[in-house]
């Protein structure tokens, strides 16, 4: 396996935004100049008279650092330029925008906690978690206010779920924007949430059974980010949560307490919460009438739409990346669907004439992301890899096309299409449309 990184992991801010201007002579030089310095032993492997093996290196004879007895330990200085990075432009302040994971370079499912994404409306805080408080109140016997304290002692559960912003992949309506998969796929992240489950919050407040149809959550930033949670989900899956990944929340998603919604867009997994009420109407809040509507074809806006549809993509090789020389390669990424298990992955590398099944690695859960891999040996000529995921529903991803047919291209939100990476015959790969 040759190069697998995209440029984000080796470019500055700066370089980013030559190569999203598209000087692509310059991502390739730039883009090998660093890896020659990360992929030193590729290189050697090739060699005979290598030093790098042929000489014992420091760390294999003298005394190692001490043990990190204090402190949060942190990656490699090898892997430092793998960050969450923003979209240059895409808004006027950096306190309503968006930073990227980077897919690229994760393996697995898992998000670690540092490189999830955020999207904040207005701006993130590190609030106190012993100043901070959840009211429950509506159509309840008795509205209740529980400090962290409290929250933590009722009988807590952990689940792995992804989480995806109803924008992700919104910049693609209209045709291709971004290069890589970092900003196409990068609003999207997985952990284990650990919290109370809040049909236990319910019925802790004695819910009026009857009247009460949906629950309204609202955050304690200065947005008031609110939004409708229909009763029958509430008492499903949905969670109050104040761990990610066996660690208290970060500051920017959400500490000390955030809804989980599996399944649901991210804009309902509502951070920093603060309020939950029970109602008998949904509530018409801004986040659901004004922002996060679907723009139809004919000028309608289509609200209260919830969940993210079944979707996969490619990770490596994408946008940016590089293959070296033809042979091996093992084709890998995500797929997931908010309405269950993914079933099926099929891969294509020839532009969707002829599809593979993938191999999709365990754990397989429900709501959650789920790692596939294909073998490919690359012939180094012309190629477009896609991947098309299925899920248990038998729901099938769709083409652009397909969507566009229906959404138009001037939507923002629940773009869940089929991703094309073009590979080209010196190996870079693009990111491309095909219909
Ligand atoms: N909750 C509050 N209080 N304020 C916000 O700005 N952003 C929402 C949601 N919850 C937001 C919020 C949006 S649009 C998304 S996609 C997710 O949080 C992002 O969560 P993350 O920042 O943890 O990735």
């Amino acid at each position: 396996m040759k190069l697998r990184r995209a440029p984000e992991d080796f470019l500055d801010h700066h370089q980013i935004a030559e190569v999203q201007a598209g000087r692509r002579d310059f991502l390739r030089r730039a883009f090998l100049a660093a890896a020659a310095t990360v992929t030193s032993t590729q290189a050697g492997a090739q060699s005979p008279g290598d030093p790098a093996i042929l000489n014992l290196p420091e760390h294999s004879k003298a005394l190692g650092q001490p043990v990190v007895a204090l402190g949060y330990g942190a990656p490699s200085q090898f892997e430092k330029n793998l960050q969450r990075r923003e979209s240059p432009g895409l808004t006027r302040v950096g306190a309503a925008s968006v930073s990227f994971s980077p897919l690229q370079g994760l393996f697995g499912i898992v998000t670690p906690n540092g490189l999830h994404f955020e999207r904040h409306h207005q701006g993130w805080w590190d609030i106190d978690p012993h100043q901070h408080r959840l009211m429950m109140m509506g159509l309840v016997r008795q509205a209740k206010v529980y400090t962290m304290d409290d929250l933590m002692r009722l009988p807590a559960v952990s689940r792995m779920h992804f989480i995806e912003c109803g924008a992700n992949t919104g910049m693609e309506w209209g045709n291709v924007a971004v290069p890589t998969v970092q900003y196409t796929h990068g609003m999207l992240s997985c952990c284990e949430f650990t919290g109370v489950r809040l049909a236990t919050l319910l019925e802790d407040c004695g819910y009026d059974r009857a009247k009460g149809k949906f629950v309204l959550a609202e955050g304690a930033d200065g947005s008031s980010l609110s939004r409708t949670i229909a009763m029958e989900r509430a008492l499903d899956d949905v969670m109050v949560a104040w761990a990610m990944n066996g660690e208290m929340l970060r500051p920017e998603n959400g500490y000390p307490l955030r809804l989980v919604a599996p399944g649901v867009q991210g804009v309902s997994w509502v951070k920093w919460l603060r309020r939950l009420e029970v109602g008998d109407a949904a509530w018409a809040s801004k986040d659901e009438t004004l922002h996060y509507v679907d723009l139809m074809p004919d000028g309608m806006l289509r609200q209260y739409t919830s969940i993210q549809e079944c979707k996969s993509v490619i990770t490596t090789p994408s946008g940016g990346q590089t293959l070296l020389d033809k042979g091996f390669y093992n084709v890998t990424g995500l797929a997931w669907s908010g309405r269950g298990r993914v079933k099926r992955v099929d891969v294509s590398v020839d532009g969707g004439r002829n599809w593979r099944t993938a191999r999709l690695e365990n754990p397989v859960l429900p709501k959650c992301l789920t790692r596939f891999n294909v073998d490919w040996t690359w012939d180094g000529g012309p190629a477009i890899l896609q991947s098309r995921a299925i899920d248990e529903t038998g729901y099938v991803q769709p083409k652009i096309n397909q969507l566009r047919a229906v959404r138009g291209t001037r939507s923002i939100y629940h773009n869940n299409a089929i991703q094309s990476w073009k590979v080209a015959e010196g190996g870079d790969v693009t990111n491309v449309q095909v219909y």
